[in-house]
């Protein structure tokens, strides 16, 4: 048996552990006893405030692999694994095998695409892991080869996450309307733009299931936003905070729905790193910032606009029949160079999933071992 000193403070232990000394709170001490676990579903099944006081050790020692706290107001003696500590020692957060760094891309990117068939996705989890981890990293990817029935589009959005309903319903179809609801649903050039920004939440996945594409032009344009918002941060800082840091509305109106939602074109997270866009011009409200606040905002936000139509930023290629882009509707920002109608169909069924959903179906995966990294799932993806 080990023994290593352990000191007890007020509020908490300085705990010993093989990557240095770590300071651990009793109350967080407490809710890691396995007891304060249920072991089948794994959720809490202790409330640390039904104790009277904030609980406090009586004592502690490690033994072996765990960490042995004897309460003092309680008849308990806790067993804490090591590990859990080592886990949660450091200043970072626990690993999760979904927090991939993204890989900022540009023009050009377009061959790197990672590519899948639809038969592998549904098959094969390491070519599933493959196909998650590339929208994790690039949020973008194509599933090649889809079936042509009509369930084809919905059994491959569950491979990845349930199906999020818009005002549309659970699908929607891109197409020439009589009238049209969206200018999606006309031949014309459709900017640049992120789906659904006046919804609370806008759907964080979207699938582009190509069902028909034989029209002169209309071609899809990609670019990834997380890339042009770094490289604004680069290249004139005070617009970035500008985009950054405040909110502009968006709606989504139409006769029986009327969504509207404030948010940030750049979305960061409390460390400062991009983590998203939010662009639709056509699906902008009437601004609402101060007008002098708008005499900074709308330089911002017009050189950030025009950042996404130059070349060095935009992929732009034909949506091929049998094909489905999936994109990460919170990074990817697309649009469609105008057609001819009358030159042939072009048709596109699309839906979402959230991110969590994603992230979580990588996690699942990646915990069984397939990482999507394996030779086998670059050189299937290469076929
Ligand atoms: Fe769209």
């Amino acid at each position: 048996m080990t023994v290593r000193p352990i000191t007890l403070s007020e509020t908490g232990m300085v705990v010993p552990l093989s990557s240095g000394q770590s300071y651990f709170n009793y109350c967080w001490l407490r809710d890691a006893c396995p007891s304060s676990i249920d072991p089948q579903t794994h959720e809490r099944v202790f409330d640390v405030t039904s104790l009277p006081d904030l609980p406090r050790a009586r004592a502690a020692r490690i033994e072996g692999d765990a960490l042995l706290v004897d309460w003092a107001d309680e008849d308990l003696i806790s067993h804490i694994p090591l590990d859990k500590l080592k886990a949660y020692g450091g200043p970072s957060r626990k690993d999760d095998p979904a927090n991939i760094p993204r890989r900022l891309w540009y023009a050009g990117f377009t061959p790197n695409i990672v590519h899948v068939s639809q038969e592998a996705v549904l098959t094969d989890p390491e070519m599933r892991a493959h196909l998650t981890r590339a929208l994790l990293e690039d949020g973008i990817a194509i599933v090649t080869d889809m079936a042509r029935d009509s369930e084809s589009l919905s059994r491959l959005a569950r491979a990845i996450g349930p199906i999020t309903p818009s005002a549309e319903g659970n699908f929607f179809d891109v197409r020439v309307e009589i009238e049209p609801t969206n200018l999606a649903f006309t031949a014309g050039p459709l900017e640049m733009h992120t789906d659904l920004p006046g919804e609370d939440t806008a759907p964080g996945v979207q699938f582009l299931h190509c069902l028909e594409n034989t029209v002169e032009g209309g071609l899809s344009l990609f670019l990834d936003g997380a890339a042009v918002a770094d490289a604004l941060r680069k290249e004139d800082p005070d617009a970035f905070r500008m985009l950054a840091d405040f909110d502009i509305p968006f709606f989504y109106r139409h006769d029986n729905w009327d969504y509207r939602a404030h948010q940030r074109v750049i979305e960061t997270d409390p460390e400062g790193n991009v983590t998203g866009v939010t662009i639709s011009q056509h699906l902008q409200d009437d601004m609402d910032l101060p007008q002098d606040v708008l005499d900074r905002y709308y330089p911002a936000f017009i050189k950030f606009i025009r950042m996404m139509k130059e070349d060095r930023f935009l992929c732009r290629f034909r949506s091929q029949a049998g094909n489905c882009i999936i994109f990460d509707n919170h990074r990817i920002v697309h649009g469609r160079e105008g057609y001819v109608a009358e030159s042939g169909k072009r048709h596109l069924r699309g839906c979402y999933t959230d991110r969590g959903a994603l992230r979580s179906t990588y996690r699942v995966l990646a915990q069984r071992g397939y990482s999507g990294l394996t030779s086998k799932a670059h050189e299937m993806a290469r076929a």
